[in-house]
């Protein structure tokens, strides 16, 4: 039916689409920018954040008087970033076909590996827990293995976002207390400027790598909406600090920063989720739910597929477009410090599925993440 068109119709008939990108090619494309990321990413890393967990603070100058509940925070955010070689070794697992995703899952391990080593210095040189408890407590620790919380790439991916932009909210709330703005009348006044470095600096590792994973998740939203998003919906309904289920005093941990104003259920909904909603071009989780419902209810005609074509109403695709396209200049200008673009350039290409292709995209306020 749709080729039958009356004669005074013909010129504006719009133009074939152009055809469709196979799954292999798109995977390809991710995996290309990816990899282009992976490099710019490890050569910011060096140059901008390669602090030491030993030499970069003064540990000696730490306070020695710092009240318990700091401490229980110190110890359980030291609890969750010794898993750091669990975490590395099974998402390398996970993605080890892929170069771009397996070397930065290395590059990660070893911010994240400094991290740990932080935390217990710092709770070491507080002076108020003994280096044989903080053995047995690690003995303890290492007890347990931390598994992936998901199967699949995508779901842990997206899962990564939400946890990275969680723990850097910890971070900077305890950096806040450190620096003396607490509200909360037993934290107010501890002033400790090591401490507060030591927050901060590791909060800024999580910005970026909450900006690496982002990226990731908004290119498989540009080339795989529907899986993506349902991805998103499935994880924002069962979110959990990683390691929750195998840290001893995890409870007394998470009720001392919950007191504390570090971090709760509030702080997930409005400095977490909508944080990356946000980013991702998506409006609300009602939107979101929405969006696949109707997705769902569109029937899937013969020829044509308004099924796909549906899902892109629920998420600002222009903006996400603009942010996948200056993620690839990003990569292309880095490629072309070193030289790369002469031989192999990482090009961005459109997905043909994008709807109004060839007019202007609505939105595009996104910006490419910097760290
Ligand atoms: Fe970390
Ligand atoms: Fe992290």
């Amino acid at each position: 039916m749709a080729d039958i068109l009356p004669p005074d119709t013909l010129d504006s008939r719009p133009p074939t689409p152009a055809a469709l990108l196979s799954n292999r090619e798109k995977d390809r494309l991710i995996e290309r920018g990816f990899l282009g990321l992976y490099r710019w990413y490890t050569a910011r890393s060096q140059e901008t954040r390669n602090w030491n967990a030993d030499r970069s603070f003064d540990w000696r100058a730490i306070r020695k008087d710092l009240p318990p509940e700091l401490i229980t925070v110190i110890q359980g955010f030291f609890a969750v970033e010794q898993y750091a070689p669990d975490f590395t070794s099974s998402l390398i697992h996970l993605v080890r076909r892929s170069h771009g995703r397996s070397h930065f899952q290395m590059r990660w391990g070893s911010e994240e590996e400094k991290h740990a080593d932080a935390w217990e210095n710092a709770l070491l040189f507080t002076g108020q827990r003994d280096p044989a408890y903080i053995e047995e407590y690690k003995r303890r620790l290492k007890s347990q293995t931390w598994e992936l919380p998901f199967p699949d790439a995508i779901h842990n991916l997206v899962y990564t976002v939400f946890q990275e932009r969680a723990t850097q909210l910890n971070y900077l709330n305890m950096m806040k207390i450190a620096q003396g703005k607490s509200e909360k009348p037993h934290l107010t006044g501890v002033h400790d400027p090591v401490l507060a470095k030591v927050a901060q600096t590791i909060a800024v590792d999580e910005a970026a790598h909450y900006n690496f994973f982002l990226e990731g998740v908004r290119m498989y939203l540009y080339y795989y909406p529907q899986q993506t998003l349902e991805a998103i919906r499935s994880i924002i309904g069962q979110f959990a600090m990683p390691a929750a289920t195998l840290i001893p005093d995890w409870q007394q941990f998470q009720e001392t920063v919950y007191r504390a104003g570090i971090y709760g259920p509030r702080d997930f909904q409005r400095d977490v989720m909508q944080v990356a909603f946000r980013n991702l071009g998506v409006e609300s989780r009602k939107a979101l739910e929405e969006g696949i419902r109707k997705t769902r209810e569109v029937p899937d005609f013969e020829g044509e597929n308004p099924r796909t074509t549906a899902i892109w109403d629920t998420f600002d695709y222009g903006m996400v477009e603009g942010d996948v396209r200056r993620l690839h200049d990003k990569i292309g200008a880095y490629e072309h410090e070193i030289g790369f673009d002469a031989y192999d350039p990482t090009v961005f290409v459109e997905n043909p599925e994008v709807p109004g292709r060839g007019r202007p995209q609505p939105g595009g306020a996104g910006q490419a993440a910097d760290d």
